[in-house]
């Protein structure tokens, strides 16, 4: 296993006491595969990414009873060595809206030229042929180094962010939110790219989206985010055909299908808890149609529901039931 975090819970300081942003997350990632985090907004995604890249804000607290990256303790890294040696080199970001992160008065390939050289010693002419290549691989001509970001698409920059995350050849490639805010024919081709990288270049990628199509479309096992916590966790396939928690039903009911184009589209009512006080039970119990008594009151573990799909709800055994519920808007409008 590459990456491995168990119990892993981030709080943020703020003038209304901490902010438990992510609450006890179980996340693993096998090398290359892609593996989908998918959650609604301020679900604690960019969070997750920032304490694995030791990106936090000062005063934010991290903990875990396992945080492992090719076996390696991460929390006992310190932060010289890890940005010496494990950022880029072994874990490369694309920061959420990575299209706006480029410098607007500097070409695009001396940008990545000039990162490059940053973090090595590599020579001017030899970083150069380094980002040619690199531009090959995501589907940019060399001639575009030449371009500066305004004259790049937005689909574009979000490659030579790619490019530049690709620099040193790292084993994980965390992307946080990569399409959101690209139209959805440029979406679908930078999908479509990065499948294609991971099959060139031996790499495992991290993917962040609130978009459960994306997810569909690229990953090879999904963990669904809630809260801070990861209620369901499966194969994509299995995510999708045989969803086992009552979020992830509700997550897709709220999405557009390809397979199902004269679907209804049913959103879910409520909005996740306030994470200043999460809640004791069940962090999806007060939305949750289908919630009982001991929901609310006790936190449901991680039950093994099938084979490699985990779901943290205790009512699994009446799921047939629930996927038949959940596809009524009654259920969750009454
Ligand atoms: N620096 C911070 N200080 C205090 N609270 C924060 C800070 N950064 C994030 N939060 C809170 O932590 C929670 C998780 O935020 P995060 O950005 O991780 O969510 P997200 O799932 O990435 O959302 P989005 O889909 O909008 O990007 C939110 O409630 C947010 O308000
Ligand atoms: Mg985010």
């Amino acid at each position: 296993m590459l990456l491995e975090a168990r119990n892993l819970r981030v709080s943020y300081r703020s003038s209304n006491g901490d902010v438990r942003a992510v609450d006890g997350l179980d996340l693993d990632v096998d090398e290359s595969e892609i593996f989908g985090i998918v959650g609604e907004s301020g679900c604690g995604k960019s969070t997750v990414v920032k304490a694995l890249l030791r990106l936090l804000p000062p005063g934010a607290v991290i903990e875990a009873d396992i945080l492992r990256f090719k076996g390696r303790d991460l929390l006992g890294i310190s932060p010289a060595h890890f940005r010496q040696q494990i950022l880029m080199r072994e874990i490369a970001l694309v920061p959420q809206s990575a299209q706006n992160s480029l410098n607007p008065v500097q070409p695009v390939g001396a940008q990545i030229i000039e990162a490059i050289r940053a973090h090595s010693t590599t020579p001017k002419a030899r970083a150069r042929d380094r980002v040619a290549e690199l531009f090959d691989i995501v589907g940019l001509q060399a001639e575009l180094m030449a371009r500066y970001p305004h004259q790049f698409s937005g689909g574009m920059r979000q490659r030579a962010m790619i490019a530049m995350a690709l620099a040193f050849e790292p084993s994980l490639i965390v992307m946080d939110e990569p399409t959101t805010g690209l139209d959805v024919l440029v979406q679908e081709r930078l999908l479509g790219r990065i499948r294609e990288i991971r099959q060139r270049v031996s790499l495992s990628i991290l993917l962040i989206t609130h978009d459960i199509g994306v997810i569909a479309e690229t990953a090879d096992r999904v963990g669904v985010m809630y809260a801070g916590r990861m209620i369901e966790r499966a194969s994509t396939i299995d995510i999708f055909g045989e969803s086992q928690h009552p979020y992830t039903l509700g997550l897709k009911n709220a999405f557009p299908s390809i397979i199902e184009l004269d679907r209804e589209l049913i959103s879910m009512p409520g909005s996740p808890p306030d994470m200043s006080s999460p809640p004791q039970g069940c962090a999806f119990g007060a939305r949750c149609p289908f919630a009982i008594d001991t929901c609310l009151s006790k936190r449901p573990p991680p039950i093994e529901v099938g084979k490699n799909h985990i779901s943290s709800c205790i009512r699994t055994a009446n799921i047939g039931q629930m996927r038949d519920a959940a596809k009524r808007k009654a259920t969750w409008h009454s």
